[in-house]
């Protein structure tokens, strides 16, 4: 299957159920590689890892390893990560972490030393003429697999029929594309390995219907309600107003102003406080401006001019240091959204300088455990770009900061709950909730079962 036929129309508004099996079912697990990973567009890594000819990287995905190796200043390629000889796994790559990555010209195999170039093909086969010519060139090549860029990352698809890039993300890439994701870098890299399957970990940052439940700290904010949407295969979601007029597009924008009664203050806090127990979705240069605010402005000013102040002033100070916003227009804005989630694992939390990523893997076949990674990407000044590495964090506040360690204490929890025999299958909020709905009607696309029933 290339291409999702018949997406239906369906706005995912009524209340519905889907079961368990997706995220318990070994067999399912097992499946996945096949009918799922093996024909879907996944993000493999970001442009900035693989700088200069020769660059590599790996990318393991349940039973399959990918090697990307950059070819020339405009080419990347992405190949099979098997030695075509008696199929030894060509670079080794550690077990659970985020793969191995150098610089080579040449890579050799660890068996019998067949080597093969930056363009996949075998350089040097020892004793070649003992084969008596049946070693073509198409027998010997490495197996090439799709690499495609957008936004800064590195996307690859092992199915050699499948749909290019652009169509797989639309609308999510017409929708993101004045954000300039490639015009960032990496701030962060961690990952650590949990106990549940890689849809639950996923689905912890879907929605923000959660914060309430998860994050009690942060409800002095604000109200926390939030549309959702599906987008083909992907879905998005922002702040809602609960069919208020607000008056302004500070509250379907990236940040709110908070619901105390000085919005400067509010705002000031909010900020300071996102920025300390988050450590992303806003930025460190953020902050500043914010804290300004009570000096700046007049004491009773509209929650929305603080809001726009705020976001002049910190345009300004990043101008200053050479950093310019991209243009995106109040409109762009509040289409994006707070959030995406690309199918089938990967999410976007976007701001016009920043981005918190996340990417949630299977560790092997295991239903119960997943590999979890979590990253910041950012613009800086030109020459300023941080030296960053996946770092292996074990999930305390500590390492994550106290918000995300909290998203972390439900991961173990969901999985063990899905397991139980009084429980009757999800029901997913129908307005807060359509993301992790979605997600769900398309996997049951690619894998054949779990499809999202009516609850009447
Ligand atoms: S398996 Fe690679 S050279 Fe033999
Ligand atoms: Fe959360």
């Amino acid at each position: 299957m290339n291409k999702i036929e018949n997406i239906s129309q369906d706005d995912l508004s009524e209340p519905l159920t889907f079961p368990v099996e997706a995220y318990i079912s070994r067999e399912y697990a097992e499946a996945e590689g096949e009918k799922l990973w093996a024909k879907v567009w996944q993000h493999a890594g970001r442009v900035e890892e693989i700088p200069e000819t020769g660059n590599y990287i790996t990318y393991d995905i349940g039973n399959d390893s990918i090697l990307i190796v950059r070819t020339g200043p405009e080419s990347i390629r992405a190949y099979h990560n098997v030695c075509p000889h008696r199929g030894r796994k060509l670079v080794d790559t550690p077990p659970g972490c985020n793969g191995a990555q150098g610089k080579t010209p040449v890579f050799v195999c660890g068996f019998h030393a067949w080597s093969f170039g930056l363009d996949g093909k075998a350089r040097n086969i020892p004793d070649k003429e003992d084969w008596s010519g049946a070693l073509t060139p198409e027998r010997t090549c490495l197996t090439e697999v799709k690499a495609e860029t957008w936004g800064g990352w590195i996307w690859i698809n092992m199915d050699p029929g499948c749909e290019p890039l652009r169509d797989y993300l639309e609308p999510a890439a017409t929708l993101l594309d004045n954000f300039e994701f490639a015009n960032m870098r990496y701030r962060f890299r961690q990952w650590v390995v949990f106990d549940c399957n890689w849809k639950v970990a996923l689905e912890a940052f879907m929605e923000p219907y959660h914060v309430a439940g998860t994050h009690p700290q942060l409800v002095k904010y604000g109200d926390f309600y939030a549309w959702s949407a599906a987008q083909g295969l992907h879905g998005n979601d922002g702040y809602d107003t609960r069919g208020k007029q607000v008056g302004s597009a500070a509250n379907v924008t990236v940040h709110r102003t908070g619901a105390g009664n000085d919005a400067r203050v509010m705002m000031a806090e909010m900020q300071k406080e996102f920025w300390e127990t988050v450590g992303a979705s806003t930025t460190q240069r953020n902050n500043p401006p914010a804290q300004r605010l009570v000096d700046e402005l007049p004491e009773g000013t509209p929650a929305s001019e603080v809001h726009h102040h705020w976001l002049e002033s910190a345009k300004a100070d990043y101008a200053a240091l050479g950093i310019t916003w991209p243009e995106i227009s109040e409109e762009q804005m509040a289409k994006a959204g707070l959030a995406w989630h690309i199918f089938p694992n990967m999410g976007i939390l976007q701001g016009p300088t920043f981005a918190l990523c996340y990417r949630t893997r299977p560790y092997g076949t295991d239903p119960d455990k997943c590999i979890y990674e979590a990253y910041a990407i950012e613009r800086f000044p030109e020459g300023c770009e941080p030296v960053t590495e996946w770092v292996h964090a074990e999930p305390d506040e500590k390492n994550w900061r106290k918000v995300i360690a909290q998203d972390f204490s439900n991961m173990a929890a969901v999985q063990k709950g899905l397991k139980s025999r009084g429980f009757r299958g999800n029901l997913p909020n129908p307005h807060q909730e359509r993301k992790v709905t979605n997600l769900h009607r398309n996997l049951a696309r690619y894998m054949g079962s779990g499809a999202p029933k009516p609850l009447s």
